[in-house]
C-alpha cells in the first residue's frame, strides 16, 4: 500500500497472496503499524515458558498457520482479518465472499451489550411460587452480592438482573434456576460470573430453602449477540457459466435446505463456524463456547436449523428467490446473527503473543467491535461455501489449493508454485511425484 492515509486505506489486497511471506508480513505490519517484536511475535508465537503458565502438564506448543482474510468492508470501515486455521480454502473463500460484498457496500453489522448468564440450579425447593416470590423480592440484596469484579465494576459493567426458571421434567427432580445477568464489557467473562454464581448461591439457599448444585456460566449467551446483514447486486454473481440471478436463485435454495434440515444445518453452520472460529483462535478466545453458543441457538425452536438467512430482493421490492418467474432478482440479502461471547481483555488474548498482535491488526478497540467482526467474516463465510456449492461445487477451488500446496512440498517456489499447480490441475494428478517430474523438466 503505497498511501496509509485512513481514507486511502483499503484491505482489497489485489494479489496478496501471490505475495511472498515476508512481503504479506511487512504489508500487514505497515497496516497496523506492527513493531518489529509484534512482527516476531507473528512468526514464532507463544514460547513454551508461556505455554507452561497458561495450562497444566505442558511439554510443548502446537504450531497452525495464521492467515490474513482480505477484502471486508465493515461498517463502511477496512478491515484485514487474521485467521488461524488448518483447513486450506478457508482464508480463500471467506476474501473472495468479502469482495463480492464489496459491491454491495460490504456488511453492516450489529450487536447487544456483553450480556453473560451464569445459571444457580436449586434442589429440594419446597415451595417454587414462594422460592420465586422470595428471589425476585430480594433481588437489590442478589445483585449487590452478585458484584464480585471490582474491575468491571469500575468501568460500568457487572450485574444487571435476576431471572427465575422452574424446571419441572427432569430425570430427578423438579429444579428451580436462577439466572443471573451479567455485563461483562469486554471480557469474555467467564471467570467473573461464574465467581458472581458462587457469591449469591448462599443467599439463594437461604431465600429458597433448596440447595445449590451448579452454580456455572450458561454457554448459550443468547443476550450477548452479534448480527451481520449483506446486500449484494445479482449481477456480482454472473459468470461465463450462469447469470447472477441464477447464482443467488442456487444460494437461496441452499440456505432453505439449511433451514429445513439439520443434517444439511449442521454442514451449514460448520461452514460458518470455520470462520468464527478462526479468528477466536487468532485473538485468543475460546471457540469451544463459541460453538456450543452457537449449536444450541441453532436448535432454540426445537428443531437444529441454519443459522442465516439469505433471500433475493426482486425488483418491486419483495422478498423473491422461490418460483415466480416475473420479478427480476436485483440483488441477494444476507444475515446472520448469533450469541458470541468474545474478550479482548484477561485470558489467552492477554497472555498469547500473537492474539495481541491479532487485534492489532483488527485494529478493535471493543469486545462486542470483535464480536461484530467476527459475525461478518461467519456470514462472508457461508457465502463463500453455499456460492461453490449451489455453483461449480467446492473441489474444484479446493483442488486448486491442494495442487498449489503439493506443488510447494515438491519444492517449486515463487512463480513455479502458480504454473506447477496449473499444471497438475489440468492434468488431474494432484502428486507430489508428478510435481517433482515437473519441475526437472522445467
Ligand atoms: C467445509 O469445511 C465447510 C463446508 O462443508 C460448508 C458447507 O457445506 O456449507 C463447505
Amino acid at each position: 500500500m503505497a498511501d496509509q492515509s485512513p481514507s486511502l486505506r483499503t484491505s482489497r489486497l489485489s494479489g496478496f497472496y501471490q505475495k511472498s511471506i515476508a512481503e504479506r508480513t511487512s504489508l500487514i505490519a505497515q497496516w497496523a503499524n506492527l513493531s518489529p517484536e509484534e512482527v516476531s511475535a507473528l512468526h514464532t508465537g507463544l514460547s513454551v515458558a508461556q505455554a507452561d503458565k497458561m495450562i497444566e502438564n505442558v511439554i510443548g506448543v502446537y504450531n497452525l498457520p495464521l492467515g490474513i482474510g482480505t477484502n471486508f468492508i465493515i461498517n463502511g470501515r477496512e478491515v484485514l482479518v487474521p485467521m488461524v486455521v488448518e483447513e486450506p480454502s478457508v482464508v480463500a473463500g471467506v476474501s473472495y465472499a468479502a469482495k463480492l460484498a464489496r459491491s454491495g457496500g460490504g456488511f453492516r453489522t450489529g450487536s447487544t451489550r456483553s450480556i453473560m448468564i451464569a445459571q444457580v440450579q436449586l434442589l429440594g425447593v419446597a415451595d417454587f411460587e414462594q422460592a420465586r416470590a422470595n428471589i425476585l423480592a430480594a433481588k437489590p440484596e442478589l445483585l449487590a452480592a452478585a458484584n464480585t469484579s471490582p474491575t468491571i465494576a469500575a468501568r460500568g459493567g457487572g450485574p444487571i438482573d435476576i431471572e427465575v426458571r422452574y424446571l419441572p421434567d427432569t430425570l430427578t427432580e423438579p429444579m428451580l434456576v436462577v439466572h443471573l445477568l451479567f455485563d461483562t464489557l469486554d471480557a469474555m467473562g467467564a471467570n467473573a460470573v461464574n465467581t458472581a454464581a458462587e457469591a449469591i448461591a448462599p443467599l439463594l439457599e437461604r431465600l429458597t430453602g433448596g440447595r445449590a448444585l451448579l452454580r456455572i456460566l450458561s454457554n448459550l449467551s443468547d443476550q450477548r449477540r452479534a448480527w451481520a446483514e449483506v446486500t449484494i447486486p445479482a449481477e456480482t454473481f454472473s459468470s461465463i457459466h450462469a447469470s447472477g440471478e441464477e447464482v443467488i436463485t442456487g444460494i437461496v435454495h441452499a440456505n432453505a435446505f439449511a433451514l429445513a434440515d439439520p443434517y444439511r444445518a449442521a454442514t451449514h453452520n460448520k461452514g460458518i463456524l470455520n470462520g468464527i472460529d478462526a479468528v477466536a483462535i487468532a485473538t485468543g478466545n475460546d471457540w469451544r463456547a463459541i460453538e456450543a453458543g452457537a449449536h444450541a441457538y441453532a436448535a432454540r425452536d426445537g428443531q437444529y436449523r441454519g443459522l442465516t438467512e439469505w433471500r433475493v430482493i426482486t425488483d418491486n421490492g419483495m422478498p423473491g428467490g422461490q418460483t415466480e418467474g416475473a420479478q427480476r432478482k436485483l440483488a441477494l440479502y444476507g444475515r446472520l446473527e448469533m450469541p458470541l461471547a468474545v474478550g479482548i481483555v484477561g485470558g489467552a488474548t492477554r497472555a498469547h503473543p500473537t492474539a495481541q498482535v491479532a487485534l492489532k491488526i483488527l485494529g478493535v478497540s471493543s469486545a462486542r467491535e470483535l464480536a461484530e467482526i467476527m459475525v461478518a467474516v461467519g456470514l462472508a463465510q457461508n457465502l463463500a461455501a453455499i456460492r461453490a456449492l449451489a455453483t461449480e461445487g467446492i473441489q474444484r477451488g479446493h483442488m486448486a489449493l491442494h495442487a498449489r500446496q503439493v506443488a510447494i512440498a515438491a519444492g517449486a517456489t515463487g512463480e513455479e508454485v502458480d504454473r506447477i499447480a496449473a499444471q497438475l490441475a489440468a492434468e488431474g494428478q494432484i502428486r507430489v511425484e508428478r510435481a517433482r517430474e515437473l519441475l526437472k523438466g522445467t
